[in-house]
């Protein structure tokens, strides 16, 4: 027996029904906002991914060597993707250019609920502008996205890059302590930042102070502690002039400061975000993003870049848990031949309703009426026609309604018109 490859999925009709649901969903949302789709490949060249985070990555890819001897990597995500795609093709585009998508990502992490090594997203990238305007409207955007699926229980927390690193530069630490420490404030595991800030020789006031200003979401508090340095003082004038934005021009009310989130991926610089569904437990990241610098590295112009991606995957999940009712995988009609000679018949009037836009199947197996009748009900047949040579004499068929177990007679001649109305 052959099972899928781990980490991987298949999914039923059932399942690809709410998938499609939620990209049509989204791609609504996006479309409103001004946005326009892009796909680019599975795999690229190796080197798009480890131009900057270095080799170290490899371990998290999928790579291969192709018949040509390239080195290539399926996607781990879409936002390099995206930017090479950028200064390849559309850098001569009026800006700023707002571009999102859908798309699988694979990753060699250790599979569990809500963590796969094949994955969708959904995401946008904003090429051109870092106004406070574009930035608001990121967050408002990946926001509205969420809600608007129907969503109900998500959380906005916003964190900033520039104002960790004026931290970092106040507590004197260096660059290699960074990246030890990145990591444990990212996974907000404070009792271990605590052990490294010590091996760090940071007092203990310090430490205290620092942990504390992690965890607020008070910006006077914010302030008070990065007050002698300039651009994060800047930075944060800026960070609340977009909050201000976002609450009384987008009217999201339902966000939090939080430095401790500082993103995982390594070309991220100034506002970051992430949007979580406590719903789900330990993956409860929905969504994660800020603004970043890759364009002058794929050897572009160097233009503001921001945007964010949201897990396709997890947002089914979060949806499910909230016992969300998607549209059901329906069937306008199942027409079923009383017998044989009627086969012909039943098929001429599928054939017609599919031409008129009303989904329809019919009886392939030559069942009994019973049995038909249950299959129809199976595919969530709204209606059931019942084709018999008395009826048909008469240029009728029986109209069926699946719900209340109705039955009428209706014309032939007016049943697409009476099928359309319903
Ligand atoms: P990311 O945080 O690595 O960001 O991924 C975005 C989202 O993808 C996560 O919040 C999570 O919901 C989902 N995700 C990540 N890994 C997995 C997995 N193994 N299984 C299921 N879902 C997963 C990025 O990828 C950036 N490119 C986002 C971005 C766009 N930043 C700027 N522009």
């Amino acid at each position: 027996m052959f099972q899928v490859p781990r980490g991987t999925r298949d999914f039923t009709p059932d399942e690809m029904q709410k998938r499609r649901y939620l990209e049509q969903n989204m791609a609504t949302t996006f479309t409103s906002f001004g946005y326009g789709e892009i796909q680019t490949p599975t795999f690229e060249n190796l080197e798009l991914f480890t131009a900057k985070s270095g080799e170290s990555i490899i371990n998290e890819l999928y790579t291969f060597t192709d018949k040509g001897g390239r080195a290539l990597a399926l996607r781990p995500e879409l936002t390099a993707p995206v930017i090479r795609c950028y200064v390849e093709r559309l850098q001569m585009e009026p800006k700023p250019l707002k571009l999102f998508y859908f798309g699988n990502c694979y990753r060699y992490d250790r599979p569990q609920k809500g963590r796969y090594r094949e994955f969708q997203q959904a995401g946008c990238e904003v090429i051109g502008t870092g106004t406070c305007e574009a930035t608001a409207e990121l967050l408002a955007l990946a926001y509205t996205l969420l809600k608007n699926t129907g969503l109900k229980n998500i959380r906005l927390n916003i964190g900033n890059l520039t104002i960790i690193s004026a931290i970092f530069k106040k507590l004197r630490l260096l660059k290699d302590d960074q990246k030890i420490l990145l990591p444990l404030i990212d996974k907000s595991q404070f009792d271990d930042l605590k052990i490294a800030l010590r091996d760090c020789n940071v007092s203990e006031e310090m430490i205290d102070t620092f942990l504390e200003v992690l965890q607020t979401s008070d910006i006077t508090k914010i302030r008070s502690f990065i007050s002698e340095d300039t651009d994060a003082k800047t930075e944060l004038t800026t960070m609340e002039t977009i909050l201000n934005l976002l609450k009384n021009a987008f009217h999201i009310n339902e966000y939090e400061i939080k430095l401790s989130i500082v993103r995982g991926l390594d070309y991220y610089k100034g506002l970051v975000f992430e949007i979580d569904a406590p719903v789900l437990g330990a993956e409860k990241q929905l969504c994660g993003g800020g603004s970043y610098d890759l364009i002058p590295l794929f050897g572009g112009t160097e233009v503001p870049t921001s945007g964010f991606a949201i897990g396709f995957d997890r947002t089914i999940l979060a949806l499910e848990e909230e016992m969300f009712l998607f549209p059901a995988l329906k069937l306008d009609v199942f027409v079923i031949p009383v017998n044989e000679t009627m086969n012909t018949t039943a098929i001429q009037i599928v054939q017609e309703l599919r031409g008129h836009g009303i989904s329809a199947d019919f009886d392939q197996l030559r069942r009994g009426m019973g049995k038909s009748l249950k299959y129809a009900d199976a595919k969530h047949a709204e209606k059931v026609i019942i084709v018999g040579p008395k009826e048909l004499e008469n240029k009728t068929v029986t109209l069926r309604d699946m719900k209340t177990g109705t039955q009428e007679i209706v014309a032939l001649a007016d049943i697409y018109t009476k099928l359309k109305k319903i």
